[in-house]
């Protein structure tokens, strides 16, 4: 008789953000009436950029003429997206990559989760506390994380604590050094960036210890002040870190689909390239992004595309902006939204997170995302998304401060 994963067994409940849309879908199917506002999961609402909408019409043109049509394209990608990346996302912050560094995916989250694939299963991984909960979900399915206590940790996780003391950016691990560790930064779900300093202990670190850092840079295109862009910014990252890119936020292309991972050939363990692995892997288990949709993503990378997505991006950091000021002045401790699309506050009245997302539905129609479904650390805080639209921003503070 066949035999499943058990790990999947010890997972509890289901995905967090399923778990809020089902919350959501009672709740709407009770009160059908009920006018909610939804700042719960990132997700855009912003349309695509007129730059990439033309670009993605003139390639369904191309597909429909045998003379163009394309089939099967590379596994990791068209060099005509990879060489915008590396000219624009990478070349005017100093970091040079070769085309064959970058892997074009369908997405930033699935890239986090399948990484594990060329990495052991006895390698202890430390992550943020909260955290992005991909990372932890992904690895307790591999069997990484050990078991699930009633504490609500997972066993062989290292959770390194984001808290208020230490502005929501973690300390460097104080025992035995961790293999893998997760770092997001703009940070997602507390909003906050490290500094060059900062990066660069985590990289020393990484390169001291023979651990290898997995860096989110979902968020880059929110930053807004002088920080890193990638954590090849940083002397050494090339040789611990592998970094992680996507279109979703940076250009609306959530429902799209296209991303990238770099993984540079320097990047050894012991004699073992991962660049190479990675490319085994995803040759093997990926047959790339739609040629359609990476002429999309590909049209970002144009004066005018960047016009037009700076402009969104603008747009959402406006609404962080109403949100952040907006709780401030009403009392409320916020942190985040300057340098990321997220903000983080801590619930009123010692409320817990859950409690304060029951009541913020029930009072105030207003969905956002429980800071202890980022983990332990993440009780007692909750977090607002600046993806919505601004009438429905400027709405769900006002309706926030009336009830609270
Ligand atoms: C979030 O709300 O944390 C993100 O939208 C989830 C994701 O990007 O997968």
């Amino acid at each position: 008789m066949f035999t499943i994963n058990e790990n999947y067994l010890k997972l509890p409940g289901s995905y967090l953000f399923s778990n809020i849309a089902k919350k959501v879908n009672a709740y709407t199917a009770a009160n059908p009436d009920a006018d909610i506002i939804r700042l719960g999961i990132g997700d855009v609402t912003r349309p695509l950029a007129p730059s990439v909408i033309r670009a993605l019409h003139e390639a369904v043109d191309e597909m429909g003429d045998a003379a163009t049509f394309h089939g099967y394209g590379p596994e990791q990608g068209y060099d005509f997206l990879k060489e915008k990346i590396v000219a624009y996302d990478f070349a005017p912050r100093g970091v040079k990559l070769d085309l064959d560094e970058i892997f074009i995916s369908d997405g930033a989250k699935s890239d986090c989760g399948n990484i594990g694939d060329i990495l052991g299963l006895d390698n202890v991984v430390a992550v943020c506390d909260p955290v992005y909960p991909v990372y932890v979900d992904t690895n307790a399915m591999a069997g990484r994380a050990g078991g699930y206590g009633a504490d609500e940790r997972w066993d062989k996780l290292i959770y390194m604590p984001c808290t208020a003391q230490n502005h929501f950016i973690p300390d460097l691990p104080a025992g035995k050094a961790p293999d893998l560790i997760y770092l997001c930064f703009p940070n997602n779900p507390t909003g906050s960036m490290i500094s060059f300093e900062g990066l660069k202990k985590w990289v020393d670190y990484a390169n001291e210890h023979g651990s290898l850092i997995l860096y989110d840079s979902a968020y880059v295109a929110f930053i807004s002040e002088d920080v890193p862009h990638s954590i090849y910014e940083i002397e050494g990252a090339k040789r611990c870190a592998i970094e992680f890119r996507s279109f979703s936020k940076t250009a609306g292309f959530t429902g799209t689909r296209c991303a990238y991972t770099v993984v540079p050939k320097e990047l050894k363990c012991g004699e073992v390239s991962l660049n190479a692995l990675w490319l085994r892997r995803q040759t093997t288990k990926f047959n790339g992004v739609p040629y359609i949709v990476q002429k999309g993503a590909a049209a970002i990378y144009s004066e005018q595309g960047q016009k037009e997505i700076r402009e969104t991006v603008a747009y959402y950091m406006n609404n962080a902006k109403v949100i952040r000021e907006g709780l401030a002045a009403a009392g409320f401790a916020v942190s985040g939204g300057v340098n990321a699309p997220y903000i983080w506050m801590k619930t009123p009245d010692g409320m817990t997170s859950w409690e304060f997302f029951d009541a913020l539905l029930q009072k105030a129609q207003v969905v956002g995302t429980p800071g202890s479904g980022f983990g332990p650390s993440g009780e007692g805080y909750f977090r607002l998304t600046a993806f919505g639209t601004y009438e429905n921003t400027v709405r769900a503070i006002e309706r926030i401060k009336k009830v609270f």
